[in-house]
């Protein structure tokens, strides 16, 4: 029998936590015979629904799901942990100044970052999905210094997710045949979805998209727009911000990572910037990356026209500017 992965999720009470928390207990992330440990934390005021969540899996009877911990307790929550999801942090509705919730979510992250340093596995992988994510990951990169840098990412497989979606409607072909669309840089509005190496599955074998789509145009503008309003649009809609595409993306991220991408594949993840494309090192940015044995790299070599050059450098700009205040705010 394999041996149990122990995953934790931060901010386990919240939505996304409600819909990641059985696709991680049912094999969604590491897959149909992987065993589990679950560890969930939330703050004290959370503490109820916490318990009512640990009863629910209790009564779903898991196969998968070897134990739970469900604490207000970071440290007891931080024990051993090999994944580490962290949707914890204050909800943007009830903060309007970014400095605010930038104040308040980066010093969530250091405090996090110092219990996953001391008590989660030497290797642990780390996925911040909370925001502002790029910045919060790079606040917990910098007080989690023993967990290795390449082990820190943040999500922007939802936007990547969803610019396939995007692409896969306006084209209507099916999103499985569409590959290879890059999320460039900040999980913010910034955000540049590139489809210059988008390709799709015709019978003649994989064809660049934009050999399909006649309106050039629309891949400039409008699909850009929609990309970086559609979180906007979803809240519009739902009265509630994404979680079931934003655990979907989560679980996306984890097992790409952990079990590799496909061949001649790749998808978008926030890691630490080397330098690749001219962006600044150790910015945590969104790259197209590929991976394998449970390791990411970055995919080099694409070709960068003029357009993607200054979209890629304006969402650069304002990470740059996220850390500064980050920064600032933990002095
Ligand atoms: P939510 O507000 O429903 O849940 C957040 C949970 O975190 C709450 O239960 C809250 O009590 C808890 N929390 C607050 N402080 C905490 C702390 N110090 N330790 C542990 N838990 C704490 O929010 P939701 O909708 O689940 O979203 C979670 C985060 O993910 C938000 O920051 C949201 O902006 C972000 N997000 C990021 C996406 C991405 O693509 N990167 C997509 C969608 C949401």
């Amino acid at each position: 029998a394999k041996i149990p992965v122990t995953v934790l999720v931060t901010g386990a009470a919240g939505q996304i936590g409600d819909a990641i928390v059985p696709m991680i207990a049912r094999g969604i992330m590491l897959g149909p015979d992987q065993p589990v440990i679950l560890h969930l934390l939330d703050i004290e005021q959370a503490a109820e629904s916490l318990h009512g969540i640990r009863m629910e899996l209790t009564d779903a009877a898991l196969p998968l799901l070897k134990g739970v911990v469900a604490t207000t307790d970071i440290v007891e929550a931080c024990k051993d942990v090999n994944i580490a999801v962290m949707l914890g942090g204050s909800p943007r509705k009830e903060i309007t100044l970014r400095k605010h919730m930038l104040s308040t979510n980066v010093s969530i992250y250091k405090a996090q970052a110092l219990a996953l340093e001391e008590h989660a596995a030497a290797d642990c992988k780390v996925l911040v999905v909370a925001n502002p994510a790029n910045t919060n990951a790079l606040i917990l990169k910098q007080f989690a210094p023993s967990i290795p840098k390449k082990n820190i990412t943040c999500l922007t497989r939802l936007d990547h997710n969803r610019a396939l979606g995007q692409i896969a409607e306006r084209l209507k072909i099916h999103v499985s045949d569409i590959k290879n669309v890059i999320i460039w840089g900040n999980h913010s509005t910034t955000q540049y979805p590139d489809v210059n190496h988008v390709t799709f599955t015709t019978r003649n074998g994989e064809r660049p998209i934009r050999e399909h789509v006649a309106d050039n145009h629309w891949l400039k503008t409008e699909f850009i727009t929609t990309m970086q309003q559609r979180g906007v649009a979803i809240i519009k809609a739902r009265k509630a911000s994404s979680a079931f595409s934003a655990a979907t993306a989560a679980c996306d991220h984890i097992r790409d990572w952990v079990f590799g991408t496909p061949k001649g594949t790749w998808v978008s993840m926030g890691v630490y910037s080397n330098g690749s494309y001219g962006i600044p090192p150790g910015l945590i940015y969104s790259f197209p990356v590929k991976c394998e044995k449970g390791k990411w790299s970055i995919v080099q070599g694409l070709k960068i026209d003029e357009f993607s050059r200054a979209m890629m450098d304006a969402t650069a700009k304002e990470l740059i500017e996220e850390e500064s205040l980050a920064k600032s705010c933990l002095e």
